[in-house]
């Protein structure tokens, strides 16, 4: 039995809960939060009572902790991370990684120092259709993959709390969103080394205000007093070392006719969309075809998708399984977005 304590329960943490709670191996045994309203409010929902608003006090009160899940907002993932790991457990830390490289090796250091797991909550791996298309990767099936579009727009999506204040985030939907499509095209690539990057940021419709429309996720925080002085829309382009280029869009705020979330990969051999049904391109007796595949779910599904991710946190932990998604792509990923924000600041590529 592992047992696992949540540090930050807001809105993700529940998702965390929801699948811990369908790991027969797990008991989630302890939590912390600085906001004691909503530790309270957790704590009674989810029938936990051993309830903290400071994590060292945490790690004092309940030694039988052997894992967290760190799913506070990002300015608090190194700190609570490396205090985490520096009392013997072991991470599991949201996405982004940290507010930049540096907090992020600082992260990875301890993590080897203290020889506990830390993994970066890099869903989007775990999802059937990340599966499925690594199988295609694997089999030769696109032939060398070269060039990828990703985008993850939302037209008025900024969930307000800690998400536009960048003291707390680090940055708007590039960190927020565009951090789960680069890391999937990356995983899908098989996990290049990135070399330069041109970034591009524009902070023009802010949080929208004025506009009425349902905004969709939001932060347990989100209220009327929220500041927004983050990027609204991100685009850029990412070179990896074995010549393979990525072209991402990334938007809390946009004038676009609706939300969007997609993949588009290209090879020599052949193509394919995640949107989020996936669907391939190649060519068969001289024509050019267009496939799905029958009798097989290749939406991405977030049913389960958690599950997954938890479960998989688990099975490394009683080293049933090698860590897909480790410290070291969390670092580079955090590298990839300096190098965005720096180049957006220059008005020109840099070189990581
Ligand atoms: N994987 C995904 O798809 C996904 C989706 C949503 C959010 N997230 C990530 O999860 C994290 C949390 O996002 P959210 O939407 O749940 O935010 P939220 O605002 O709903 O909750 C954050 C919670 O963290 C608490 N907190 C902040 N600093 C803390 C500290 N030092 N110690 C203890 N608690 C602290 C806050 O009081 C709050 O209750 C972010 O890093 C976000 O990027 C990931």
């Amino acid at each position: 039995m592992v047992n696992v304590a949540i540090i930050g329960v807001g809105n993700i943490a529940e998702t965390h809960l929801l699948a811990y709670s369908k790991n027969k191996n797990v008991k989630v045994v302890a939590f912390c939060d600085i906001n004691p309203d909503r530790l309270q409010y957790m704590g009674k929902k989810w029938g936990v009572d051993k309830c903290f608003t400071d994590l060292n006090e945490m790690f004092s009160n309940v030694p039988e902790i052997d894992a967290v899940s760190v799913c506070t907002w990002n300015s608090a993932h190194a700190p609570c991370t490396i205090a985490a790991l520096k009392a013997g457990k072991h991470v599991l830390c949201e996405k982004p990684m940290a507010m930049n490289a540096q907090e992020a090796n600082e992260m990875l250091a301890t993590a080897k120092e203290c020889g506990k797991l830390l993994m970066i909550g890099f869903v989007r791996r775990h999802g059937n259709d990340a599966k499925i298309v690594r199988e295609f990767v694997d089999s030769d099936y696109f032939g060398e993959l070269y060039y990828a579009k990703a985008t993850y727009l939302r037209r008025n999506g900024n969930p307000g709390g800690w998400f536009g204040d960048r003291s707390r985030s680090g940055g708007g939907p590039l960190i927020d969103l565009g951090v789960h499509v680069i890391d999937l095209v990356r995983f899908i690539f098989g996990n290049p080394k990135p070399i330069s990057v041109y970034g591009a940021t524009f902070t023009k419709l802010h949080n929208r205000p004025d506009i009425k429309s349902d905004k969709g996720y939001r932060s347990a925080g989100a209220g009327e007093a929220d500041i927004c002085n983050v990027e609204d829309l991100a685009s850029a382009m990412i070179r990896f070392d074995n010549g393979a280029v990525l072209s991402v869009e990334a938007a809390f705020s946009l004038n676009l006719k609706k939300d969007e979330g997609k993949i588009e990969l290209f090879g020599t051999k052949g193509g394919a969309k995640l949107d989020p049904e996936l669907e391939l391109y190649g060519e068969m007796n001289g024509y050019m075809t267009n496939m799905s595949l029958a009798n097989i779910q290749t939406a991405l599904s977030f049913d389960g998708l958690f599950e997954n991710e938890i479960d998989h946190y688990i099975d490394c932990i009683e080293g049933r399984a090698a860590c897909i998604a480790p410290a070291e792509d969390g670092v580079t990923l955090m590298k990839i977005l300096d190098g965005i924000y720096e180049s957006a600041r220059l008005g020109h590529e840099v070189l990581l």
